[in-house]
């Protein structure tokens, strides 16, 4: 048999082979990455900050955040981004759509009321986009998140590397922003 039909032939059989992702599938596999992600974040972070102090561990944010977001993505062959409506980072702006959801759930912690822990919704091709809560749970991340004087040299960090940082002022207990992750069709 030739090279050009055993190649087809395998790509026929996987197609046929290859179940679609159901919600379920979608929502266990957005959890595990979603956990996977915070928990490498967090570990390094907290890394740098005892090697290299707030300032060190803020310019590792700026190279690493998103490079080591999109090797889970790969490994996994999804897409994962963490979005925010007071972003730091321009490229982690919410879309109008992820907006929506985040004042959703801002109302949600206005009233005193319990955040789910993901919303998950089918995608118009088969596969599903999940996303997840990011809330300030712990006084670290108020270090660069939280009230910063002006006068400190992690300010200036934040404004020469982000001159339009929205991303201060915040509380322990407020709505950081959340995880999106999108899930192809085919597991
Ligand atoms: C040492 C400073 C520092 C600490 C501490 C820190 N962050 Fe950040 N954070 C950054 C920087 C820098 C960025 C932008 C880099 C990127 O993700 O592209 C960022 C971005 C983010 C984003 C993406 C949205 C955006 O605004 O760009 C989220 C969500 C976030 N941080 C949550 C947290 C949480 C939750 C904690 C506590 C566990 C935390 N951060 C602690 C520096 C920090």
């Amino acid at each position: 048999m030739s090279r050009f039909s055993l190649i087809s032939l395998s790509l026929i059989s996987s197609l046929l082979l290859a179940e679609p992702l159901t919600q379920d599938q979608a929502i266990q596999k957005g959890s595990v990455l979603s956990s996977a992600l915070v928990q490498k974040l967090s570990g390094e972070l907290k890394a740098q900050m005892q090697s290299v102090g707030v300032v060190g561990a803020l310019h590792f944010c700026t190279q690493n955040a998103l490079v080591l977001s999109d090797q889970i993505a790969q490994e996994s062959n999804t897409s994962i981004k963490r979005v925010s409506a007071k972003n730091r980072n321009p490229i982690n702006a919410a879309t109008p759509e992820e907006q929506t959801i985040l004042h959703q759930w801002e109302g949600l912690l206005q009233t005193q009321q319990p955040l789910p822990a993901h919303t998950i919704q089918g995608d118009s091709d088969g596969g599903y986009t999940y996303y997840k809560p990011i809330i300030i749970a712990n006084e670290a991340c108020l270090k660069c998140h939280g009230d910063i004087a002006a006068d400190s040299p992690l300010y200036k960090a934040i404004k020469s590397t982000y001159p339009e940082d929205r991303a201060t002022g915040y509380k322990m207990g407020d709505l950081r922003g959340m995880i999106v992750i999108t899930l192809p069709k085919q597991n």
